[in-house]
């Protein structure tokens, strides 16, 4: 055993490894809600990180970066194609997300998938301490927690699904759906988004492995009990709230205003460039408004944050040119001489830039066709000190659950998108404060901090007694 009594595994680390301009090696934040909700958690709880730096480097030591603990791993090109961008993103990620792109089933990606997750079991086997909790993340690592139980029967394990967990009717289309499931159930718990989920899991744990269940517990024949319940995640509050405050992030907010045109109402977009974002129509509607004399390019711009992801994967390059060919023909079309419609930006940003965004911001449009959480919505809210700003939300973000006051829409229902964006563009500042208010008092009280600690809480009762006691 290790020394860790608390590891994060996790796909990727949250720092990336970059080349500066200069060609020196540097880091950056990665992409991703999963890393923006983790990361303080692994600071405050004071563990260790295992997972990917992005890359190929195969050299890789331990290191400490920003006072978290890290332990890179490494993967080849062959690992990067088959079990990154193959099997976790071009099979589990689009049939996770209602199949809004159709999932490829690769053999060859499975077999990698199987010996990636291996890997990284080992590693958490060595670098966790005697009866320590190992807390296991996301869709690519879903067979970590039955391998690591193999390796480590001493460990607590859990795992938290940070994307959709799919109804029985698409899980069943994988033909590796039981490999899947008993990997999940190496766990003491397994965590979801939302309750739905839970429930989706525990049927097919019933149905398909044949297991023992009663509401959210699954009975093994080893005498083992599982739990799989609902830890919708968050963010930082009080870290985005007292960042949109500082002076810097104020003035930089009213530069991006006049850059922009100072138009009386500022959109917002911030997605990874993802088809299950809704960004197409989203754009496509904010457009039809434009062309339909609703809005005019002197009142209202659109602003739209496409963070590069997942580049190698072919849905993910033609989604980009989707994109870009709609906003070039609604610029081209609607815009006038320094007053395009919608400035589309394909970068990513420090924290201090989203968070000023976030203040230039009168209305956030986050409409994703399917998304398990999504933070963006977040982390607008807990920016929006003075309790303006409008925050249209599509229902199939796992936010909507909580975020009751946001502008509710059917991203598939263009029309109805239309008469909420203008519903938000034209709402009084009283309307608009009554609805924040109450979603910010929201996002507080369930920040990421109570999250996590109710997360391990949960596996801490679940498996109360650990440690040496357990070992045959
Ligand atoms: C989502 C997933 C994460 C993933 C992130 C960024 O938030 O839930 O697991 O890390 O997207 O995607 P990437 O493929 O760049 O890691």
């Amino acid at each position: 055993p290790g020394s860790s009594d608390l590891v994060i595994v996790a796909n990727r680390l949250p720092v990336d490894r970059i080349e500066n301009p200069d060609g020196s090696p540097g880091w950056r934040t990665s992409p991703g809600g999963l890393v923006s909700a983790l990361e303080p958690v692994l600071r405050a709880n004071d563990g260790t990180w295992i997972g990917w730096p992005g890359g190929t480097e195969s050299d890789l030591e331990p290191f400490e970066a920003d006072g978290m603990d890290l332990v890179p791993m490494a993967m080849s090109a062959r690992e990067i194609e088959e079990f990154y961008e193959g099997f976790s993103n071009a099979t589990l990620w689009p049939l996770y997300h209602d199949v809004v792109e159709k999932p490829l089933f690769h053999r060859e990606w499975f077999d990698t998938y199987v010996e990636v997750n291996q890997r990284f079991a080992e590693r958490a086997a060595e670098v966790a301490a005697e009866g320590a909790t190992v807390w296991v993340h996301d869709y690519q690592l879903q067979l970590v927690p039955s391998m690591l139980r193999e390796l480590r029967p001493d460990l607590r394990i859990g795992f938290y699904l940070h994307i959709p967990f799919p109804p029985a009717e698409l899980f069943q289309q994988l033909p590796w759906r039981r490999q899947l499931l008993e990997g999940l159930l190496g766990a003491d718990l397994v965590g979801f988004q939302l309750s739905g989920a839970a429930q989706n899991f525990v049927r097919l744990v019933r149905q398909r492995v044949g297991h023992k269940t009663h509401r959210d517990l699954v009975y093994l024949p080893d005498g083992r009990t599982v739990r799989a319940a609902a830890f919708p995640i968050s963010i930082d509050f009080n870290l985005y709230a007292d960042l949109a405050q500082t002076e810097g992030v104020a003035a930089r907010a009213e530069e991006i205003r006049e850059a922009v045109g100072n138009p009386s109402k500022v959109f917002l977009g911030v997605d990874r460039l993802d088809y299950t974002k809704g960004i197409y129509a989203r754009l496509r509607a904010f457009g039809e408004l434009i062309a339909d004399g609703h809005l005019d390019v002197e009142d209202a711009v659109f602003v739209q944050v496409a963070t590069p992801s997942r580049e190698q994967v072919e849905q993910y390059r033609i989604l980009r040119d989707d994109i870009e060919r709609l906003v070039g023909r609604i610029n081209g079309d609607l815009g006038k001489i320094g007053r395009p419609a919608i400035h589309y930006l394909h970068a990513s940003y420090p924290r201090e830039e989203m968070a000023a965004l976030f203040r230039a911001a009168d209305i956030m449009v986050v409409t994703p066709l399917r998304d398990g959480m999504n933070l963006v919505a977040k982390e607008y809210v807990a920016c929006c000190h003075d309790d303006l700003g409008a925050l249209v939300l599509s229902e199939f973000a796992g936010a909507a659950e909580e975020l009751r006051q946001a502008w509710l829409i059917n991203p598939y229902d263009i029309n109805g998108m239309k008469s909420a964006l203008l519903d938000a563009y034209r709402t009084d500042e009283r309307e608009a404060s009554r609805r924040m208010k109450a979603m910010r008092k929201t996002v507080r009280q369930h920040d990421v901090a109570a999250w996590a600690d109710s997360f391990l809480a949960e596996l801490a009762a679940v498996r109360p007694s650990h440690g040496k006691s357990v070992r045959p």
